[in-house]
């Protein structure tokens, strides 16, 4: 078999064998394919799409591509949840305590920024000292002790996911389903969980624009799942709009704990509860209602809170940036965007403001560029609100103060104003069991 000829027979738009996939990840693991042959494969897939037969065998293939984790030791407690990406997106940072709170197994493996989007691990890193990476023991006895964990994907872990995520990331390869569904349902099927709810996000922030394309996405998804055995679901939920009020790693560490003292609510918190709430359903058979119940005591009593920190401080964070937000470096410049006109906000452009983000250096340009913990904006009004000229929109956190004035500009054309009030925004679109 030849990479060559798999990559002229996908560029022509017809389907690969299980034997031609397998080839492919086995090889690129190996070092064997170069990335520019897997990008242009990658491309190939992008244009000519996937059969179910495809995807699945590409799933597979990567699901085993490298290690797997045993988690029966918990039985049908262990749960996992994964977010397809978008902005402001820090729903991990509160549902897992939440969850885990209420007695669920939370052995996650999570992700770096990819494109416009943030990453969970880039957001744990920006708290001090607190680890990421684990030795597979001491990752499940802290899951059996204190019911949570989340790392990298380290070790060999879906290796062939590593790879290719990370050059999806700089080859414009990310928004397509075929390689959304492997990349995201291979570290699910690999990490073990009985349980897995997927945020499907849907709107300009997420990699799904519209409603159709998440829907099969998340269909796809829950289909693979349930086929090797496990619970799992999915909520189509919005991403047209930034989610909370803050970009950035700190930045949604912040928020992530203000939602966990109770402190804020608003979209962010609608959407955590709903992802908690289904995980619980799963686990405990019970009914919504119930689940939603026991989420939402589990923050006004203060239990998730209290687990989030148990949590830094077993991954060797310090928790004391958790009990005081304002320890975290802030940067040197703080720089406002005013509304140049009177009007309602009726659209943003989630991606722009993403892009906006990672401009401040809150994301990477390339596969290994540095970040800058400390960078982001945090929106003073979002949409559906009323602003007036002069008035703040956002402001802006850097350290380097040449991407002030793109990421500004970036900032305010993804804005829409209307002299309308807009109609109120959906939060939760569909749920698919
Ligand atoms: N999240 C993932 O884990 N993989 C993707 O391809 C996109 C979002």
């Amino acid at each position: 078999m030849r990479m060559y000829d798999i990559i002229l027979k996908k560029r022509n738009g017809n389907a690969l064998s299980k034997e031609e996939i397998e080839f492919f990840i086995n090889g690129y693991v190996k070092g064997e394919i170069p990335d520019y042959q897997a990008a242009a494969l990658c491309m190939a897939v992008y244009f000519q799409g996937m059969n179910e037969e495809e995807t699945v065998a590409l799933t597979y293939a990567m699901a085993q591509s490298g290690d797997t984790v045993d988690l029966s030791l918990f039985q049908n407690l262990s749960v996992d949840k994964h977010s397809t990406g978008g902005v402001g997106d820090k729903t991990t940072l509160i549902v897992a305590p939440i969850v885990a709170s209420l007695g669920g197994k939370v052995a996650k493996m999570s992700g770096r920024g990819l494109g416009h989007t943030g990453g969970t691990v880039d957001k744990l890193e920006s708290i001090p000292h607190l680890k990421v990476t684990m030795e597979r023991e001491d990752f499940l006895r802290q899951v059996e002790e204190i019911g949570i964990a989340v790392i990298g994907q380290s070790g060999n872990l879906t290796p062939a996911d590593k790879k290719l995520y990370a050059l999806r990331d700089v080859t414009a390869t990310v928004d397509s389903i075929p390689l959304i569904t492997s990349s995201i349902m291979s570290k699910k099927l690999a990490a073990g969980s009985h349980s897995i709810v997927l945020d499907v996000k849907v709107g300009s922030g997420a990699f799904m624009k519209n409603y159709e394309d998440a829907y099969t996405l998340a269909q796809n998804m829950v289909a693979i799942g349930k086929s090797c055995g496990r619970k799992t679901s999915a909520l189509l939920t919005d991403m047209d709009c930034p989610l909370g009020r803050a970009i950035g790693n700190s930045l949604e560490v912040i928020e992530a704990v203000e939602i966990l003292k109770g402190k804020e609510k608003g979209d962010l918190y609608e959407v955590c509860v709903a992802l908690a709430t289904e995980m619980v359903v799963l686990l405990k058979d019970c009914t919504f209602d119930e689940a939603k119940k026991t989420v939402i005591d589990a923050i006004d009593s203060g239990k998730a809170y209290n687990k989030m920190r148990e949590w830094v401080s077993s991954q060797g964070g310090d928790a004391s940036y958790i009990e005081d937000t304002t320890l975290f470096e802030k940067p040197i410049f703080a720089v406002p965007v005013t509304a140049q006109e009177d009007g309602w906000i009726s659209h943003m452009n989630a991606e722009a403001i993403g892009i906006a983000s990672v401009i401040l250096g809150a994301g990477r340009a390339t596969k290994d560029a540095p970040i800058d913990y400390s960078a982001g904006i945090i929106m003073e009004k979002k949409t559906g609100d009323y602003v007036r000229s002069g008035e703040a929109l956002a402001t802006l956190y850097t350290n380097d103060e040449s991407s002030v004035a793109s990421a500004k500009e970036r900032y305010l054309s993804s804005l829409t104003f209307s002299s309308q009030k807009p109609e109120k925004r959906t939060l939760i679109y569909d749920v698919i069991r």
